[in-house]
């Protein structure tokens, strides 16, 4: 059964200006803000709406994610993000976000089969790597390969094929596990790992990741349980910067694979998914907890640019549900593997601590998200900080790629324009050199 409806219009706003007015008609979705639809006021009132980083912008209509910055919650498809966490798997998350509806146990093993069998990578894309330099920082790496896919797999770029759609969207999932990894055995000049079927979603990349020729690999399940985890912590996160890129990117027909690579570019910002490696080295440099108070008063000045990294959010203006369910498999990852004091979470929950009960970021707002603690466990299972962000888009892949078909899918999609409020030089004629 599937959940999807439209928006409904539920009453409508009055804007005047100018001695003229428009009737906006508002409309509602199934839970969250109604929306004023404002595409007639240009025609209407002759003006532009303003919102320079849409943080009031309802950019599309999406039954995918939903979130509560208020109340902090999330929800994917309507299940609440602490229940995935706990029961679910990374690869049933994926067909929930890509299909709308948890998958039955034939369902789970067709998909579970689709995407096992798309883990290889076309030889010829190996050739990428030995253009890089052995320090290319992992992101590139992944921007560069997943920009290029589209020249090793043509037969699933047309993007109005539904079943070239579900191929590419198969690939995309499989692959960049085995990218990722790819990536940093390039980094460490280890031979890579061909996957391994026999193995789940989670088990395979920590294998590319960590294991090498010589030696037998085994799976370690507390590993697996908290990389699978992680995985859907990070799955997708409704409109989202890269998100968003990923779907005004895919608004002109790009194909999948070059509109990802748009979606990773644009995760790698320190504000974006490049906050999780941003959060270490901030607790690197802060280095001990007598320094938190120093370090607090910089943030607080605004010509310190200096942020408190891992905290704050657009839309949570509560805790991010992600970040407690991060901080409490922190505890666990640490525990079992017999991590007895990790300086770098004690350091983490003492900035937490009294952040928390700073006025600054009270009143701001200002709660750990998603990134404050992840960084903490990848270090703790063996990651390199350069590899955080990677890990992010890795499993962010699967939200882009939902996000992208539902665009794709939806009737009223078009060519997505903002317009600009122009503050440059009106109309003037052009001065020849040797009158300036
Ligand atoms: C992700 O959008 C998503 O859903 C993203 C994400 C996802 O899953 O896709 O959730 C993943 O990107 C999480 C965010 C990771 N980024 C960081 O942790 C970097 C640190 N955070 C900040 O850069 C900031 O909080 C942002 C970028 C996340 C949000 O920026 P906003 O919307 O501009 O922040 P705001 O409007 O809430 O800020 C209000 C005030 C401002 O100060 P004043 O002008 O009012 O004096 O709080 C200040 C900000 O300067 N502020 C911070 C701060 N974040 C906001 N001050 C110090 N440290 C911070 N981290």
């Amino acid at each position: 059964m599937s959940h999807n409806t439209s928006s409904k219009q539920i009453g409508s706003a009055t804007l005047t200006y100018d001695n003229k007015s428009a009737t906006l008609p508002v409309l509602s979705g199934s839970i969250g803000p109604a929306v004023a639809d404002i595409r007639k006021i240009q025609n209407e009132l002759g003006i532009f709406t303003f919102d320079p980083s849409y943080g009031a912008t309802a950019s599309c209509e999406s039954s995918i994610t939903y979130i509560d910055g208020d109340e902090g919650i999330l929800l994917y498809r309507g299940y609440p993000i602490e229940q995935l966490a706990e029961h679910s798997t990374f690869l049933e998350v994926a067909y929930l976000l890509l299909w709308g509806n948890l998958p039955n146990a034939g369902e789970l093993k067709d998909f579970t089969h689709n995407v096992t069998m798309h883990t290889m990578l076309h030889e010829q894309i190996r050739r990428f790597w030995d253009g890089f330099r052995r320090d290319a920082h992992p992101m590139a790496m992944l921007c560069s390969v997943v920009g290029a896919m589209s020249a090793f797999y043509p037969d699933s770029i047309d993007i109005h094929d539904p079943r070239q759609r579900e191929i590419s969207a198969f690939r995309m999932i499989a692959k960049i596990p085995t990218i990722t990894a790819w990536a940093h055995k390039y980094n460490v000049g280890q031979p890579f790992m061909y996957p391994r079927n026999d193995l789940t979603y989670a088990d395979n990349f920590l294998f590319m990741f960590h294991a090498v020729p010589p030696e037998a690999y085994k799976p370690n399940p507390i590993l697996s349980r908290a990389m699978d985890r992680i995985f859907i912590l990070h799955a997708d996160h409704e409109q989202n910067a890269s998100t968003s890129t990923v779907r005004l990117a895919g608004s002109t027909g790009a194909n999948p694979f070059a509109c990802i690579a748009a979606g990773i570019a644009s995760l790698w910002g320190p504000a974006h998914g490049g906050a999780n490696e941003a959060v270490l080295k901030m607790l690197a440099e802060i280095g001990h907890k007598d320094h938190i108070p120093e370090f607090i008063k910089q943030v607080k000045d605004k010509n310190s640019h200096v942020k408190l990294m891992g905290f704050g959010h657009r839309v949570y203006k509560n805790y991010d549900p992600r970040a407690k369910i991060m901080q409490k498999t922190c505890y666990e990852v640490l525990e079992e593997l017999g991590i007895k004091d990790e300086p770098m979470l004690d350091l983490a929950m003492e900035l937490e601590k009294i952040a928390l009960e700073d006025p600054y970021f009270v009143e701001r707002k200002l709660y750990p998200n998603v990134d404050f603690y992840s960084g903490i466990i990848l270090k703790a299972m063996g990651f390199p900080t350069t590899m955080f962000t990677p890990i992010f888009a890795l499993a962010r892949t699967v939200g882009w790629v939902s996000q992208w078909m539902e665009m794709i899918e939806d009737p009223q999609q078009r060519i997505g324009r903002p317009r600009q409020v122009y503050t440059g030089a009106p109309s003037r004629d052009y001065v020849p050199v040797d009158k300036r």
